[in-house]
Formats: C-alpha cells, sequence, structure tokens
C-alpha cells in the first residue's frame, strides 16, 4: 500500500484504489459514456503517483472506444515514482496486469524531476506525464481538458493542490462543458471549485465517505 512520508498520506484509498477509480474520477465525469461520441478527448490529471487512475482509465478506454477516439491522458506530478515502485504498486490488480507491463516496459527507471514523460501507448492512446509542480506546469499547458481528475492527496495534508489559484488553473483550462471529479468534500476546496466557475454538484463518496465533488464548466 504506496504511502507518502513527505505528505502523511496514501496514494489511494485502503479499500480498492482501482475501484475508488472507477467510482470517483470516471463515474465523476461521466466516463465511458461519453467516449461513444468518438473524436478525440482529453483527460487532466493532478497527481500521476503509481499511475493506477491511468491504467484503469486505459482499460476502460479500451473497451468503450470508438474505432474514431483518440484518448489523451496528461497528468502533472511533482516526485514522479521510480519504475520499480510504480511495478510494485499496480501488480496488486490483475486486472490491470495488461496495462500495468505496458507502463512498466515504457517508464523510465528514475524519471528527472523536470521535464516530461511523453509515451504512445496505443494508437489511440497516448500518456503525458508533465514532471513538476502542478500550479507552473499547468499554468504554462497550451492544452484544453475534457475532464479533470484532482487526486493530490488529502485537502489538509497538501492544501497547494486545492489552492484557488490551481483550480483557477484547472478552470481556465476546462473546455466549456468539461468536467472534474474528486474525493475531496472540504469546504474551502469546494468553495474554491465555485469561486473558479464550477458548477458543483455533491455525491456519496466511495466506500462508505459520505460525499465526494463532481462539477462542469458551463
Ligand atoms: C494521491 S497521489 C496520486 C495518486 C495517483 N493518481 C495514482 O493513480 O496512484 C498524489 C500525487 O500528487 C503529487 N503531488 C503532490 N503535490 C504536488 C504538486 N504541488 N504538484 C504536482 N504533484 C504533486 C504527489 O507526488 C503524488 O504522487
Amino acid at each position: 500500500m504506496p504511502y507518502s512520508q513527505a505528505y502523511g498520506d496514501h496514494f489511494y484509498c485502503r479499500t480498492d484504489g482501482r475501484l475508488e477509480c472507477g467510482h470517483v474520477f470516471l463515474d465523476g465525469n461521466g466516463l465511458p459514456s461519453r467516449w461513444a461520441a468518438g473524436g478525440d478527448f482529453v483527460i487532466g490529471e493532478l497527481g500521476f503517483g503509481t499511475g493506477l487512475n491511468f491504467c484503469e482509465t486505459w482499460r476502460q478506454w479500451r473497451s468503450a472506444r470508438t474505432a474514431t477516439g483518440r484518448l489523451h491522458f496528461v497528468s502533472f506530478e511533482r516526485f514522479p515514482l521510480p519504475k520499480a515502485a510504480i511495478g510494485r504498486a499496480l501488480s496488486h490488480w490483475p486486472e490491470i496486469d495488461r496495462e500495468r507491463e505496458a507502463l512498466f516496459e515504457h517508464w523510465p527507471e528514475a524519471p528527472e524531476g523536470d521535464g516530461a514523460i511523453e509515451l504512445e501507448l496505443d494508437a489511440q492512446t497516448r500518456l503525458t506525464v508533465v514532471c513538476g509542480p502542478a500550479l507552473e506546469r499547468l499554468r504554462a499547458s497550451g492544452l484544453a481538458f475534457d475532464a479533470f481528475y484532482l487526486d493530490g492527496f488529502a485537502p489538509s495534508r497538501n492544501p497547494d493542490m486545492w489552492s484557488a489559484e490551481l483550480i483557477g488553473e484547472v478552470f481556465g483550462h476546462t473546455r466549456p462543458g468539461g468536467t472534474f471529479a474528486t474525493y475531496a468534500a472540504a469546504g474551502f476546496v469546494r468553495r474554491n471549485l465555485i469561486a473558479a466557475g464550477f458548477a458543483v454538484e455533491r455525491r456519496p463518496g466511495f466506500a462508505g465517505k459520505r460525499e465526494m465533488l463532481c462539477g462542469r464548466r458551463p
């Protein structure tokens, strides 16, 4: 169970991080049904961590995508994990063996804390991990996103990943009609999302957690 000493938090919920990803990030962003339209779809993630969210998304994308669909998954990560740590964490889930093996094969041994990791994983799936502080890197990004996964540790442990400034950048880089989802339900996170301009909805959280948040850029 990967745990960050620096932030004093787990990388995902202890019940089942893969199922949590499906409930919070995919369902919360209306996926996979939005992929039925085909065309390009860009997901932004704050916090790549072990790549669990990416692998589960790629697995679901593979079975739901249309012949014309192309997914670009762009994740912002300050401290990219070494290859061995990613392989170890993801081997817990046989359901994503295929995705783990492909990610592991291409992932650098010990990624630099700067720059970007660019992987063309199949003809319809591209992964970019932008290394460095999310606020600076997202601010400098020219991309527009269809959906955001906000996954930067608990807001109480890592408030920088939930600041008004960063959430403002998330809003600014979301296409009109685009969405976000997060397991976070803290009052200041919800207020920052609303102040940025999102229409915010509360939903039941995963595994007995009372609430999570998701929403749309009008
Ligand atoms: C909860 S974990 C993400 C879990 C991940 N999505 C997964 O599937 O394993 C949070 C991640 O955010 C990263 N992080 C924390 N603060 C950051 C910052 N200011 N900028 C970019 N990444 C940050 C941490 O290094 C950590 O990998």
